[in-house]
């Protein structure tokens, strides 16, 4: 939406505790997706292009703070110190809301709100010429939630623990969602009581007072009550990600083409990138800023956390992934981790009960079978044998190890890091490497075989020899 400077602030209460979802972290910051709650809301304001918004913490503050600062550094911070009601809230972000014509109030405990009634909110108000509106939904069960009052051509809301049995019995509740014109709710913020059965502040009482002095206050109907669901608890928690799953994943089939035979058992974060002619099998996982490029494969049961997985890759299944790149047309699994910036680059592949930490294994490499690999930079098409190790703890620090091009790695080489070895090396099977190989050599670390010989048979005699004699 284009819009004039300072026309609408968007203000997030969120400064609850949230006591029945019976934990110590803030209601806001429990994870839906992987992200916080808190993320949403803040998000579908910007996408609906509200620049301007300022968060109000309170319980466990600090912390809230901490994650707005570092992911919507934009994001102005009000301080709650005590919960004193949503009103309350609202009053001590008035010096801020003031700077602009409108002041748009969401709930930071409301992740299913979309940009577009955002949008069509703000239109409706602006085009009604409105002093305040909110968005009102009907529930079949709207226990819990402040009921739209309806009389004489004026509307109210009165919460559900202050409402008569007449009251209780409208299906019309708030969504907790506003917008004010500024200067209209500044001219009744004070006059809001905490009167009422909870003794708070009602930040929906200033409907009614701005009502009374003859402003236009305007409920506006939304069919779609999934988008107001508000969390609670936990049960309401796994069901708002549900829905937001569903979201995400049946969007990225009808927009990107993204194949997938059991949607409803893939999970696909808010922030996750997947290009075209991307399939995904049953019991996925895409979390934080993971791209899927063109083309891609994702098997079953395969996690991956901040990752890049680069256009024709195949990740054969049961793969973990965590903050690193798998490159063009290289593939990893099945049964393989990477971790802190692991890099397959082109072509490259890491196959069963492999893990890669913070290493780069050049373009057309191979680390086939039960290897790890870590602070390590392999170069192009080299094999890495089966059940070679990286040795690059010492105990006290981390050490790097270098492996050339065109190298062939035999089955079960230790690297004693810190090593290097150069370009077309090779190593005997079983070898621990613990000096320089250069170019062209091969480097062998282990003691030459001797065999005895007859030792079984002698062997045999002395055992039938000993019973004999008991
Ligand atoms: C509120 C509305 C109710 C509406 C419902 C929709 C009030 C009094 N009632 O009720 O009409 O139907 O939302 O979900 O507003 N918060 C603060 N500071 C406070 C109190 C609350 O920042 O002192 C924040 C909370 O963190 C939360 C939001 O405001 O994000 C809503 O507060 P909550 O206590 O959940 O209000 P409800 O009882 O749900
Ligand atoms: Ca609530």
């Amino acid at each position: 939406m284009n819009q004039p400077d300072k026309m609408f602030g968007v203000l997030v209460l969120a400064a609850g505790k949230g006591t029945r979802m019976r934990s110590k972290t803030p209601k806001v910051l429990h994870l839906m997706l992987e992200e916080p709650i808190l993320y949403y809301p803040l998000k579908s304001a910007l996408d609906a292009g509200f620049g301007e918004t300022a968060v109000v913490v309170g319980y466990e503050g600090e912390a809230v703070e901490g994650w707005v600062r570092e992911n919507f550094p934009e994001s102005a911070i009000i301080w709650q110190r005590e919960q004193r009601g949503t009103g309350h809230a609202a009053k001590l972000a008035q010096e801020w809301w003031s700077a602009y014509e409108n002041v748009l109030v969401l709930a930071g405990d409301a992740p299913l709100i979309t940009s577009e009634t955002l949008k069509y909110f703000a239109e409706r108000h602006i085009s009604g010429g409105n002093d305040c509106s909110f968005l009102s939904f009907t529930l079949a069960d709207p226990t819990g939630y402040g009921r739209v009052i309806t009389e004489n051509g004026s509307v109210r809301v009165v919460e559900h623990k202050d409402a008569t049995e007449a009251e209780r019995a409208v299906h019309e509740v708030n969504s907790g969602m506003y917008i004010f014109r500024a200067a209209a709710l500044a001219s009744v913020i004070d006059e809001i009581s905490c009167q009422n059965a909870q003794g708070e502040y009602y930040l929906p009482d200033a409907l009614a007072l701005i009502a009374a002095r003859g402003g236009k206050v305007e409920a506006v109907h939304a069919d779609d009550a999934e988008q107001f669901l508000g969390i609670n608890d936990q049960i309401q928690l796994a069901n708002a990600a549900r829905i937001m799953r569903d979201r995400i994943v049946l969007s990225l089939m009808r927009d990107n083409g993204m194949h997938c035979m059991d949607p409803s058992s893939v999970w696909i974060g808010p922030k996750v990138k997947v290009g075209r002619d991307v399939t995904i099998h049953p019991s996925v996982q895409l979390w934080g800023e993971t791209v899927v490029e063109d083309g891609a494969f994702i098997g079953s049961f395969t996690v991956l956390r901040n990752s890049v997985i680069h256009e024709n890759a195949n990740i054969k299944g049961s793969v973990r992934l965590n903050d690193s790149t798998v490159g063009p047309r290289a593939s990893a699994g099945p049964f393989s981790f990477m971790r802190e910036h692991g890099e397959l680059l082109e072509n490259a592949h890491m196959g069963r009960f492999v893990e890669i930490k913070k290493s780069v294994i050049g373009r057309d490499s191979k680390v086939p079978h039960l290897s790890y690999i870590g602070d390590t930079e392999i170069g192009e098409n080299t094999n890495i044998g089966a059940g070679t190790i990286t040795c690059n703890y010492d105990g006290v620090k981390k050490n790097r190890t270098k492996i050339g091009s065109n190298c062939l790695i035999g089955s079960d080489t230790m690297f004693v890091a810190p090593v290097e070895v150069g370009d077309e090396v090779s190593t005997a099977a079983g070898s621990v490497i613990t000096n320089r190989i250069p170019d062209g050599a091969l480097g062998v670390g282990r003691a030459r075989q001797t065999n005895i010989e007859g030792w079984s048979n002698r062997r045999r005699k002395k055992q039938s020899d000993g019973k004999s004699r008991s």
